[in-house]
């Protein structure tokens, strides 16, 4: 296991999992990276750590540049255990002489240990000597945790953003410039929108902080997915344009179908959508998973859910993926409801009360078909579809 060169005194020090398809919840169908750094000079530097079952390929690999024992510094940017899960063991190994943490990360690291790890507090504006250079700090909180914190590496000019600006991808090249944009796009944009969104207006207002504080760094190095040695502004700009949540044309319907019905109505309204000029995605969760459609959802302007009745209440299926997307807040939604039932329409009413709840704006009175949809249902459904699509151009306006 090698450590990989970032600059002449920056290391890659972390782990490929090639094999996560499930981060909490998260379909991470690439895997991920965790990403760690050391900073040699008079007083070496480890930057976060790695999920704990990688401890060993990030020793292996800091062992290809240095004697781990040589370490004196440790600084954990964040609480998490997919950076800080190997933090007791590095610690025990290393013997730093302090580790540093935001207050929040004492507090976390403390609850999740229960050890004695010489935590440090720093805050914002707090400045270390690593001999021969200088790291200060940016705490970074809600992004996306209490305790989320930026160092900053000034000669070398790197930024280490934690979970800030990466991505779950895993590969083998450690840099942008090696990347092919279209393999990561999506994931970088799927990251955006299941794990930074609900924090999109402190996104906007930290990047005017750092901005007036005049960081330019002319690398980021994240702890998920490459680092950016080449366009940093990219994934900064990229960052900007997701917060703002800008409306654009689209449309998706979720839904779920136990004999059919149910689909054939989302089909209907999908169809009546494009008739209006709308951009429609239709998502079964069948077929989708809860994070893909979060990632869907992320520059749309309208969500329609569809439901069966099962049990006197909304499917299963529905119910998960309201409850992810309702934590995710996204802005500026319109939306509608509709499903088939056997007994009570009830439960379909509720999805419109569900769609509030997350500040949708529902736009359309529910459809709802009494088993198989007839003609009737089949002509309220496009009703339903033209009424989004003229309420998703009237929000383009
Ligand atoms: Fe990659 Fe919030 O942990």
């Amino acid at each position: 296991m090698q450590a990989v060169k970032i600059t002449e005194k920056v290391y890659w020090v972390g782990a490929i999992d090639w094999n996560i398809r499930d981060f909490h919840g998260y379909s991470t169908k690439r895997g991920t990276t965790y990403n760690a750094y050391l900073v040699l000079g008079e007083k070496p530097t480890l930057i976060d750590t790695v999920k704990k079952e990688f401890y060993g390929e990030m020793m292996a690999r800091i062992k290809s540049v240095i004697d781990p024992k040589k370490i004196k510094i440790i600084i954990s940017n964040h609480s998490e255990m997919d950076h800080s899960g190997a933090l007791p063991q590095a610690v025990a190994a290393i013997e730093p002489e302090e580790v540093y943490v935001s207050a929040m990360g004492m507090k976390d690291i403390t609850a999740q240990f229960h050890q004695e790890l010489k935590l440090k507090t720093v805050k914002t504006g707090d400045k270390i000597d690593v001999g021969g250079d200088t790291i200060s700090f940016v705490e970074a909180r809600m992004l996306h945790w209490p305790d989320s914190m930026f160092s900053y590496l000034e000669k070398e000019n790197v930024l280490f953003t934690n979970d800030v600006f990466g991505m779950h991808y895993a590969t083998s090249k450690l840099f942008d410039d090696e990347n092919e944009e279209r393999m990561w796009l999506y994931e970088a944009e799927k990251y955006y929108a299941n794990i930074v969104l609900p924090y999109s207006d402190i996104v906007l207002r930290f990047l005017d902080q750092v901005k007036k504080m005049g960081l330019a760094p002319r690398i980021i190095a994240p702890d998920h997915g490459f680092v950016w040695r080449k366009d940093p502004a990219k994934i900064v700009n990229l960052y900007a344009k997701w917060a703002a949540q800008a409306p654009k044309n689209k449309a998706v319907i979720v839904y779920d179908t136990m004999w059919g019905s149910t689909e054939k109505m989302a089909v209907q309204i999908a169809d009546a959508l494009r008739e209006g000029g709308t951009e429609v995605k239709q998502l079964s969760m069948h077929a989708c998973h809860r994070s893909d459609i979060a990632t869907e959802l992320l520059d749309a302007s309208a969500l329609i859910v569809g439901s069966p009745v099962l049990n006197s209440g909304i499917f299963p299926s529905l119910a998960d993926v309201l409850c992810y997307l309702k934590g995710l807040r996204k802005k500026g939604l319109v939306g509608a409801t509709f499903g088939s039932y056997g007994w009570s329409p009830a439960p379909i009413d509720e999805l419109g009360k569900m769609l509030e709840t997350m500040g949708v704006q529902v736009v359309a009175p529910a459809v709802k078909s009494l088993f198989v949809p007839d003609e009737t249902v089949l002509k309220n459904c496009r009703e339903l579809g033209l009424t989004v699509s003229k309420e998703v151009a009237k929000k383009l306006q």
